[in-house]
Formats: C-alpha cells, structure tokens, sequence
C-alpha cells in the first residue's frame, strides 16, 4: 500500500512566520514602550505615521493576529492532522491559501494602520476590503479544520480539537458580525451600529476576541502540548469536557466588564461582572487540568526548558484568570480602569500565558518539522526562558504600581473637594515605571531573538520531513 504523509508544508510556513512575525510586533511594542518616555521617538516632524497611536494598534494586530495567528494555524494544523490520523483537507491548495491569504492580511495591516487608515475599534482595526479578505480566509480554515475532522480515521475527537473548533467557529461569528459596515469609499466605513450598541457589539467582540482568540485556542494547545512534552495523559478528561463547555458558555457574556460606570444600561454591566466571577471556575479548571498533567513528571522541570515554558504559561494562566475577574467588579474597576492595570494584565495574559504556551509549542514543533531530534541548543532555549521571565515580571510588576499609583492619584480629593493631583502630575510619576517596562520589553524581545538563531541553526542543520501516517490501529499514540 502506497504511503501517506501528513501536510507538515503549510505547518512549516506558518511555524517559521510564527518567530518571524513575533519578533516584528514585539520590535513595535518596544518602540511605542520607548514612545512612551521619549516622546522625539514618535518622529512628529516627518509626519504622523510613526506617531504612537497609529504604531499602537499596529503593535497589537502585529502580536495578537500575526504572531498568535500563526502559532495558532500552524498548532491547529499539526495537531488536527495527527490526533484524526489523516492527511490535512482541501487538497494541496486550500491550506496554501489559507497561509498566503493570511499574510497578505498582515501585510496590509502593516502599511494601512500607519498611514492612518482605521475604523477605530480596538482589535478591530483593519478596514472593509481587508476585513472581507479576513472573512474569506477564515472561511477556508474552516473548511479545512473541520473538513479533516469529518475525515478522519480516529473515531475519538480529541479535546484539543474542541478548543481549535470553538476558536475557529467563534471568531467567524465575532468577526462578520462586528465588521459589518457601510464603505463609504476604498478605505473609509461607517459601522452599522450607532452609539451605546456599538459599544456593546465592540466589546462583545473585544472580550471574546480575548475568550476565544487568545484563550480557547491556546488552551487547545495547551491540551496538545502539554501531555506531549511531559510524557503523560491529560489529568482528567472529564474536567476537561467540562471546563470546555463552561468556560464557551460563560465567555459570551462578559464583554459589559469593558464598558463600566458607561451609557450601557446597568443591568447589563452588573449580568458582565457576575458571569465574569464566574468565569473564574472554568479558567481555573483548565490551568489545574494542564498543571496537575504533570504529576509524576515534575522532575522533567530541572533538564527540559520546552517544559518550564509551558508550565510556566499556565501560572501566568491562572494569574491572569484571577485578576480579571477581580477587575470585573465595578468598585474594583473604578478604580484600575484608564489605568496601567489594564496593560498589565493584559500583558500578563499575553506574554505569560499565550506568548510562552506558543513559544514551548514551536520549540516542540520545529525539529520534528525539520527532520532533527532535537533544537540545535538546549541551553539557548534555556536562556531564552529565564531572559522573558524576568521580562515579564518587569513588565507585569512596574505595570501594576504605575496603575494602582494612577488611579488613587486620580481619585484624590482635597477637603473643599478639589482634586489633589493634575493629571500631568500622575503622567510625571509614571515616567520610572515606564523606562522599567520598557526594559522587560527589550528583554522579552531579546529572548525571541535568541529563539530566531536557535530555529535558524535547527533548520538549516536539517530537511523539511513530512511524518508517514499510520495505520489506524498503531494510532493510539499520535
Ligand atoms: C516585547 C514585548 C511587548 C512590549 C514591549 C509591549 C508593549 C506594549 C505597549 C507599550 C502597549 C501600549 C500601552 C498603553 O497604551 O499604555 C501595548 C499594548 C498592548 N499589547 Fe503589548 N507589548 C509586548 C508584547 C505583546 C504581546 C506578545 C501581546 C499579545 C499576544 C501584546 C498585546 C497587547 C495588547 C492587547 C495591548 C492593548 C492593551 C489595552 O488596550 O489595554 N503585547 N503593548
Ligand atoms: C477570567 C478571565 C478574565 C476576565 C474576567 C478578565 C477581565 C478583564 C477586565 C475586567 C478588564 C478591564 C476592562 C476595563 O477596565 O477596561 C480586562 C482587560 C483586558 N483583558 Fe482580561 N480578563 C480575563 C482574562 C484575560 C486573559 C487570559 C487575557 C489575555 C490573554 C486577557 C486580555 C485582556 C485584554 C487584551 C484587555 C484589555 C482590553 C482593552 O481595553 O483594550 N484577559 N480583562
């Protein structure tokens, strides 16, 4: 019988894209960190395009999209493939699509939002023909994703699949519905929504573009990864069925927590802050899930960095699950909200949990895609974890004092019940934090670089090697 391989082509394209793409919205995110204390650094003077508030959504689609995008397809694709024991679907061209499609849409990102063209929803910058563009590509992966689902040969579908599929089914919807708009022109709309529901449509976008984007879907590949590199099952299967349909049930209605003390009918800020409590439950079930897979493998810890990476994003998981919803109530929000809180938990979530989930993955990914045994250097990879570990705390911990400073500056009142401090002077005392964030950033990035020279040296010491299928019943191990 004639062998069959798995398409490691388009896993390779988006794997490699995954280390290049990160280094380059890392490299923004420094810059407008840098922007922050250095205002000469917006480059005013030959113009607006290199101004903070065009580089900072550039910066977040660059992170969010480009590199968790791809790290997201090329998991998503490797990992469908194997736990169905079948060839990925649509042919040789569709997956081809997908990839190339995807990256013109990184690309047009990266001209359009400097020149100034937006619709000026966070997350969801990018203008009508890109977004059709977006819509179009996505409907492709689906076909792919679940197309390799309907095919395959194992009858089980694995539960890293349930969190690839939610991701890839919820962003459609989140996508078309919060897109919709009238073009008034090639790169100018207007949202179909007015006022107080566009709001609402925004954040009910933003929030799960949070839930399903940067959480579902990396738990999808937490399910994969984790189990994989330690050597063990998953803890408990059954948590994780159910975890799943709590954490997709309850993410659907938090949005309102983004839109406290605003023109949002109450009721509907207080439902946003009671299921994000909630929330707590399921985030946690799956970070303990993913942590206690480890039971009888901690010693692994000391020699193998892949493992302390995916660990270690899964305690940035929990932390991050836990603040928020402390964020959530409304006292609390009053006073961590327009603050650096915010971008210290988000930053927790999104360089401790999805950047070094994504990170251990590739490090696993990239010699067997590349026919090596192992990364060229244990020992870079090494450095690399404990380089964006300080970086993070850095990050997360100047953050947090800034935000907290910022706030009770803020709120101060004097006994005639002026207020004690002008807004300047709060911006003056957050200068320190701002040179300290700015330092983890470099950090972070440094050590992203470090992986760049290790994938490079792994890929060039190898060949691109496609994986033989097998037989369905030696498939128990995938
Ligand atoms: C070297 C690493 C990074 C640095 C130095 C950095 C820096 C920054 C800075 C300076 C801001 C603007 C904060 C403000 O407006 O006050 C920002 C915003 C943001 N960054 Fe990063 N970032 C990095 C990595 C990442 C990664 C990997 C992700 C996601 C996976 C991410 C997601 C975001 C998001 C979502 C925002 C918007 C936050 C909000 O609106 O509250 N960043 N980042
Ligand atoms: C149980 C889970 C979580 C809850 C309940 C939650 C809750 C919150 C709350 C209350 C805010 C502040 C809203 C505001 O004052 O404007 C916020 C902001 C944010 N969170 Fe979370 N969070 C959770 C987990 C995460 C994780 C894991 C990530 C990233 C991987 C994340 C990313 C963000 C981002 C990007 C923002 C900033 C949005 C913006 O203003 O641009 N969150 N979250």
């Amino acid at each position: 019988m004639e062998t069959q391989t798995y398409n490691y082509k388009v896993v390779r394209q988006f794997a490699i894209m995954t280390v290049v793409w990160g280094i380059v919205g890392m490299l923004v995110g420094v810059i407008i960190a840098a922007q922050l204390f250095l205002p000469a650094l917006n480059l005013a003077d030959i113009g607006p395009w290199f101004h903070f508030g065009r580089l900072r959504p550039l910066h977040t689609n660059a992170v969010i999209f480009a590199f968790g995008g791809c790290g997201l397809f090329a998991t998503s694709y490797y990992v469908v493939q194997r736990t169905c024991n079948v060839r990925l679907f649509g042919g040789k061209w569709l997956p081809a699509f997908t990839f190339w499609g995807w990256q013109l849409v990184i690309v047009l990102a990266v001209f359009t939002l400097p020149l100034g063209y937006t619709q000026g929803k966070e997350y969801a910058e990018l203008e009508w023909p890109i977004d059709i563009l977006i819509a179009l590509v996505w409907v492709a992966y689906a076909i792919v994703f679940f197309g390799t689902i309907a095919t395959r040969k194992i009858k089980h579908i694995y539960v890293a699949n349930w969190f690839y599929g939610a991701f890839i089914l919820a962003v459609a919807l989140l996508h078309i519905v919060n897109s919709l708009a009238i073009p008034a022109g090639a790169m100018k709309s207007y949202s179909l929504y007015s006022g107080a529901i566009d709001a609402m449509v925004q954040w009910w976008y933003g929030h799960n573009a949070v839930g399903f984007f940067l959480t579902a879907a990396f738990l999808g590949m937490m399910y994969y990864f984790v189990p994989k590199q330690a050597g063990r099952p998953v803890y408990s299967y059954r948590l994780s069925v159910v975890h799943f349909w709590a954490l997709i049930f309850t993410y659907m209605w938090a949005g309102p927590h983004h839109l406290h003390y605003t023109a949002l009918p109450d009721w509907t800020q207080s439902l946003g802050m009671v299921l994000s409590l909630i929330l707590f439950a399921p985030s946690w079930g799956g970070m303990i899930n993913g942590i206690m897979t480890l039971s009888g493998a901690w010693h692994k810890l000391r020699t193998d960095p892949i493992l302390k990476f995916l660990v270690v994003s899964l305690s940035f998981y929990g932390m991050s699950t836990f603040e928020g919803p402390m964020m959530s109530i409304k006292t609390v929000n009053a006073l961590s909200h327009y603050t650096d809180w915010t971008v210290g938990h988000v930053h927790s979530g999104a360089l401790g949990w999805v950047g070094f989930v994504t990170i251990g993955a590739i490090y696993y990914l990239i010699p067997r895609l590349f026919g090596q045994k192992e990364m060229y250097s244990t020992k870079l990879i090494e450095a690399h974890f404990w380089i964006a570990t300080i970086g993070v705390v850095l990050y997360i911990a100047s953050m947090w004092i800034s935000g907290v400073m910022q706030g009770l500056m803020w709120g101060a009142l004097n006994d005639d019940g002026t207020l004690t401090y002008s807004f300047v002077e709060s911006v003056k005392r957050s200068m320190p934090f701002y040179m300290i964030r700015f330092t983890g950033g470099l950090l972070y990035l440094s050590g992203m670089v470090i992986m760049a020279y290790n994938v490079y040296r792994t890929v060039i010491g190898g060949k691109p090697v496609d994986a033989e299928i097998p037989a369905v019943s030696q498939a128990q191990h995938h």
